[in-house]
């Protein structure tokens, strides 16, 4: 086995719902839906599987959902994305890990953000990259200018970002998204952005899309997320902002 997964045993979301369900636990590791779903919305999965398709799909994506996709977040965030800007995955696990083997060549180094969500540095390693980790510090896990600063070099290729951030449950500022997005700039290199929980906002948070300060700089960005329907049932979305 390659010796980045032989290395990794079991991921903490395994360790802890396994105990969770062997002490009668309340599990808050991993996030388990409580209920079933909307009814309706299995319905129409369930009809979606006798009456339509259910053969291969195009490898990007239904035509219809990329659609779908692309109004989501043209209606949510305000920009002017394109179907054809959108690629369909069966999860941001694949989205993530298509990005990432896609951007980095062996010996890039890409920065990332501690804590972490656990799948993106074994994938980093993985695709030969060399990762430059900066720690954010409770209780606002902001950017420090400095130490941001001194992650980038030469050699920079991909930023992997997460907000709002697992397992910190924090949300970046805008301010801290023109911030990264000026060294990114600098630095010439590729944001994924794993936006899955954008809309599982509290207290009034405000959630800002890494794809705002990157097209407002005429930049190039990727960004990986997920929609959870119901429990089980979900997809994940890879929508890469062209150049404008
Ligand atoms: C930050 C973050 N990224 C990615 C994922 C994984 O998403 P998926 O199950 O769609 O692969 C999760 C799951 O909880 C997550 O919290």
């Amino acid at each position: 086995m390659n010796s980045v997964y032989a290395g990794l045993g079991a991921t903490i979301f395994d360790v802890m719902s396994r105990l969770a369900a062997e002490r009668g636990a309340v599990n808050l590791g991993q996030g388990f839906p409580e209920e079933e779903g909307p009814l309706d919305v299995r319905e129409a999965a369930a009809r979606a599987l006798t009456e339509a398709s259910n053969q291969y799909p195009p490898m990007r994506g239904l035509p219809e959902l990329r659609e779908a996709v692309a109004a989501h977040y043209n209606a949510h965030h305000g920009l002017d994305l394109d179907a054809g800007e959108v690629t369909i995955t069966s999860g941001a696990t694949e989205a993530i890990a298509a990005a990432l083997l896609a951007f980095i060549e062996p010996g890039d180094e890409v920065v990332l953000f501690e804590p972490l969500y656990d799948c993106y540095l074994p994938m980093v390693r993985r695709a030969g990259g060399v990762p430059r980790l900066v720690r954010l510090h409770p209780p606002h896990w902001r950017f420090d200018a400095a130490a941001l600063e001194a992650a980038f070099s030469p050699r920079t290729r991909v930023v992997m970002l997460n907000s709002p951030l697992n397992p910190s449950a924090s949300v970046f500022s805008r301010a801290d998204l023109d911030l990264l997005a000026a060294l990114c700039v600098k630095h010439e290199c590729i944001v994924v952005s794993d936006e899955v929980w954008e809309h599982v906002l509290f207290d009034g948070r405000r959630f800002d899309s890494m794809l705002h300060p990157l097209r407002d700089r005429d930049a190039e960005n990727r960004l990986g997320r997920q929609d959870v329907f119901a429990d089980g049932l979900e997809g994940g979305v890879l929508p890469a902002a062209r150049r404008r």
